[in-house]
């Protein structure tokens, strides 16, 4: 089983609570609005794409418990409040409102699972066509590193990617999207490596996307947040790729917070940076970043890390003082004119207007 939501031989809705990983595969049953609801919240599942799949099967079994109309406005509410800057979850909270809104309520809840089931397969076909569309990207820029290389019996040197956050398969329903244009070519065979950020203040990248690759085979070496800089400069990366939570109408986008660093980072090195997202990402009501809604979330983030002792137990440790403020604002902007391309199932496309308009029209 290599989906992060599915439905169980009971007919219940199955994920993996991603605050266990990497230690522990601990599975989670979510029965009711309130569970889908308290998994998006605290992270249990998190990542764009899958954030709406768990929204979309929220509403589904909120329906089940109560199929008014009061109760589809209020769940639909609540979910839709849960996380606020990733677009996916609105999207896929709207494709089901859509469908069951003019139907009667005894045949609400029939819809709405299908609904969400659809949310989901698409999801994996859209990150499977990102994956093809990326590695075409990218296999360029591997035929050209190894050009530059080989010949002293080593072999090619490998691509060298660098990712922020976690935009893997766990970050969807399948695949990924900055990471689906990795597994792809790893699967061809093209030598890659992987430069993961530990991803301050939750660490996806260090436990999760590490997790991801490291199971799947993947070369990668974890960095703090901040080398990344220095390795652009030395020539040691050939392109960042990242997920993104929303793009707005000009092409800025929303991603994990320390983005933006990389982006410029990229751009002073000249290191393509590439956005990879499906178009239900693209958020065509939002003219630009800064409009976009930045999460705030807890202090404990910033001021705690959480992790497994010698023995194995689990635990967390304050490593701020405690008199000091805290400050965690979970994503950040990047300006469409540092993004070298957005890369969807559709193609890739100019973070511009006019390469926003045109990924939306194109099928
Ligand atoms: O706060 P998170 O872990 O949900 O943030 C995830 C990201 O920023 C991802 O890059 C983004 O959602 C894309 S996931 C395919």
């Amino acid at each position: 089983m290599s989906r992060t939501i599915w439905i169980d031989e009971e007919g219940e809705v199955r994920t993996i609570d991603q605050t266990a990983l990497p230690f522990e595969r601990r599975e989670l049953v979510l029965r009711t609005l309130e569970d889908c609801d308290r998994a998006i919240r605290d992270m249990q599942v998190r990542g764009a794409p899958l954030i709406g799949a768990v929204g979309a099967w929220g509403l589904a079994l909120a329906l089940r418990d109560d199929a008014s109309d009061a109760s589809l406005k209020s769940a639909f509410e609540r979910l839709a409040a849960s996380r606020p800057t990733a677009v996916n979850l609105r999207w896929a909270l709207e494709r089901v409102r859509a469908r069951v809104a003019a139907q009667a309520p005894a045949r609400r809840e029939a819809l709405a699972r299908d609904e969400a089931g659809r949310i989901c397969d698409e999801d994996v076909a859209c990150n499977a066509r990102i994956g093809e569309r990326g590695a075409e990207l990218l296999r360029a820029l591997a035929q050209r590193r190894a050009a530059r290389s080989g010949g002293d019996g080593t072999g090619p040197a490998p691509l060298n990617l660098l990712t922020h956050c976690n935009a893997g398969r766990i970050a969807t329903v399948d695949h990924g999207t900055a990471l689906a244009p990795v597994y792809r070519l790893h699967a061809e065979g093209v030598p890659v490596h992987v430069w993961v950020d530990e991803t301050r203040p939750r660490n996806q990248g260090a436990a999760l996307t590490a997790w991801e690759l490291a199971e799947r085979g993947v070369a990668h070496t974890v960095i703090a947040d901040n080398a990344g800089g220095l390795l652009m400069m030395q020539g040691r990366v050939d392109a960042v790729i990242v997920g993104c939570d929303r793009v707005a109408a000009n092409g800025d986008v929303a991603n994990k917070v320390g983005t933006y660093l990389k982006a410029l980072a990229a751009r002073d090195n000249g290191v393509p940076f590439y956005v990879a997202c499906p178009v239900s990402t693209i958020d065509s009501g939002t003219p630009e970043g800064a409009s976009i809604p930045i999460e705030e979330r807890a202090a404990r983030e910033v001021t705690h890390v959480d992790g497994v002792l010698g023995d194995g137990s689990r635990a967390s440790v304050r490593i701020v003082p405690e008199a000091s403020p805290v400050a965690n604002p979970a994503f950040d902007i990047t300006p469409a004119r540092l993004v070298s391309a957005l890369l969807t199932e559709r193609g890739v496309f100019e973070a511009s207007v006019a390469g926003v308009r045109a990924a939306l029209g194109a099928q």
